[in-house]
C-alpha cells in the first residue's frame, strides 16, 4: 500500500532489521535486542511492517503484531523521533485494521504503559478501550500495563 503523505507500508525483510532497531533504540528506555526482532521474523504468526518513504531506504516507523486465532495482538509500534506527528503510526494501525478485517479477526489487542500519553491518545482516538490492568507488567520499573482492545467484525468488548 502506498500513501502519498507517509510512504509505502510493506513487510520488513531480515536485511532491513538494523533500521528497525535504530528506531527501537531511539524510542524506548529498555529497547528490545536485535535478536528478538530476528526471532519474530521466523514465526509464522508474526508480522513486521514498516513505513518506507523512499524505495531502498530505511523504514521510519514499524509495527510488529501477531495473528492468533481471532485476535490480532500488537506487540510493538514505534516511529523514528524525527518523523513523529506525521500520521505514520495512525497509517500503520489503519492498514492493520484493514488486514484484520480481511482475515476475519474479532479483536485488536495491545498492552500500554499508563504513563505513555502519546500512545494512549493514539489508541483512544482509534477506538481502543481499556479492558484491564496487568499489575507490575513492565520489569524495568514495575509499572502496570493497561490492556486495550478494539473489537472488530461486530464483536463486543470482552467483559472486564
Ligand atoms: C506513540 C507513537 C508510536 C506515535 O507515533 P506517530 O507516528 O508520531 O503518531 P501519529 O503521527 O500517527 O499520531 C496520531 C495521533 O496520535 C496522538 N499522538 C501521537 N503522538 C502524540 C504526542 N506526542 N502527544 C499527544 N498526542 C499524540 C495524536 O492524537 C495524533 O494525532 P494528531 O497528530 O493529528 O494530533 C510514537 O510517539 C512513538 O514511537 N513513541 C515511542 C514508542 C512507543 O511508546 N510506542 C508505543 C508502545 S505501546
Amino acid at each position: 500500500m502506498t500513501c502519498e503523505s507517509t510512504g509505502k507500508i510493506r513487510a520488513i525483510q531480515l536485511s532491513e532489521l538494523s533500521g528497525v532497531h535504530t528506531i527501537e533504540r531511539m524510542s524506548f528506555p529498555n529497547p528490545w535486542p536485535l535478536h528478538i526482532f530476528k526471532q519474530e521474523l521466523t514465526h509464522s504468526w508474526s508480522r513486521l511492517w514498516g513505513v518506507f518513504p523512499a524505495e531502498g531506504g530505511a523504514p521510519v516507523a514499524f509495527l510488529l503484531f501477531w495473528l492468533v486465532y481471532d485476535e490480532v495482538h500488537i506487540l510493538n509500534i514505534a516511529t523514528h523521533p524525527g518523523h513523529r506527528r506525521k500520521s505514520l503510526a495512525r497509517s500503520l494501525l489503519a492498514r492493520l485494521q484493514e488486514e484484520s478485517l480481511r482475515v476475519g479477526a474479532r479483536y485488536l489487542t495491545l498492552e500500554v504503559r499508563p504513563s505513555n500519553d502519546p500512545a494512549l491518545k493514539l489508541y483512544g482516538e482509534l477506538g481502543f478501550e481499556v479492558v484491564g490492568v496487568r499489575p507490575r507488567y513492565y520489569s524495568d520499573n514495575g509499572e502496570d500495563a493497561l490492556g486495550m482492545v478494539k473489537p472488530l467484525n461486530g464483536a463486543s468488548v470482552p467483559a472486564r
